[in-house]
């Protein structure tokens, strides 16, 4: 049965579209900017006008949708230019629903303060005499406030990134509140600490300027945590799931597949691209095969969906 291609297609388990893929875009301030991030060859920093642009290339491939970032002109400690109405993300987003791409794409909106803290941190920090602490409750109010903001200014779908304990619950009921029920919530509820976000840090500019994520991302080692983590979202009323990263992580996606009947996405996480990109271009891997193989396998493992830097090259390899 493996003899010729149309036996092999006749009995493959696995495929892959280009609307199951989602691609990250980081917007910028300015106009005309289109920077490249050293560690991510072919990922950028793009200005408003600039990420329209790739949003109707991306459309015109037939990808699923996209997962918007935004690099504020200024951060403070409160992060806000995470939940300000004139936000970068809020801006881009009403851009984006101007354009013709919008009624083709799904607009994901990341909800994080990382990007938005001068400290880099996922929350807020209050300092004392030992050190200091990421405090939980104070971030979900703000957290909350963010994921209004974004789903006031046309996200499509809100995407919590942080980790706090308790968020869901909490977004759910300000955007009830705000007459937003039918914005659905894709908990990343599964978000492992991870030498994989390194290349992110830079191209978000959220890398922490002290301590680590430890006392909110969970432990590498645990699957069986991360199964009560989804549990817990989704009694608190996530729609969708994201586990990430994706590669070091299959069987926990296997696993939260066999457990959950929920839509489930996986994010192919930026160490895991340029790990790719690094070797193929030093010529060690067949940069083809490799992409498509690692988004197989994670579509093998259980995700429906993928969050992958690749979505663009995929596209084109699948269109
Ligand atoms: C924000 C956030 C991160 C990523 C997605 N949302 C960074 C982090 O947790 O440090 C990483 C994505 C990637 O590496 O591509 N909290």
């Amino acid at each position: 049965m493996r003899r010729t291609e149309p036996l092999r297609a006749l009995v493959r388990e696995t495929h892959l579209e280009p609307e199951a893929l989602i691609l990250p875009l980081f917007l910028c301030p300015g106009e005309g900017v289109r920077r490249e991030i050293s560690s991510m060859p072919g990922v950028f920093n793009l200005s408003i006008d600039e990420a329209v642009k790739e949003a109707e290339a991306a459309a015109s491939l037939g990808i699923g949708g996209l997962l918007l970032f935004g690099l504020p002109e200024t951060k403070d400690e409160e992060a806000t230019g995470a939940w300000a109405d004139d936000g970068i993300v809020q801006r881009g987003l009403r851009a984006l629903k101007q354009s013709s791409a919008a009624k083709r794409l799904v607009l994901m909106a990341d909800v994080c303060l990382c990007e938005y803290t001068t400290h880099g941190h996922c929350g807020v920090v209050r300092e004392h005499a030992d050190g200091y602490e990421v405090e939980n409750d104070t971030s979900v109010v703000l957290l909350a406030k963010t994921a209004v903001s974004l789903a006031q200014a046309g996200a499509d779908v809100v995407a919590p990134s942080d980790m706090m304990d308790g968020r869901v619950a909490v977004m759910r009921g300000a955007l009830n509140h705000e007459g937003l029920e039918q914005t659905p919530i894709l908990s990343y509820a599964a978000k492992f600490t991870s030498a994989f976000y390194g290349p992110f840090r830079e191209a978000a500019d959220s890398a922490p300027q002290f301590g680590d994520r430890r006392s909110y991302q969970m432990d590498s080692a645990n699957v069986r945590e991360a199964m009560r983590e989804i549990e817990l979202d989704l009694g608190e009323g996530a729609d969708m799931i994201l586990m990430k990263p994706a590669m070091p992580y299959l069987d926990v996606i296997r696993a939260a597949r066999e457990r959950f009947d929920v839509p489930i996405g996986a994010y192919q996480v930026s160490g895991e691209y340029s790990m790719l990109q690094a070797a193929i271009a030093k010529g060690w891997l067949d940069g083809e095969r490799a992409m498509m193989e690692s988004l197989l396998a994670i579509r093998r493992a259980g995700a429906g969906f993928i969050v992958t830097y690749f979505a663009q090259e995929a596209a084109k390899r699948l269109g």
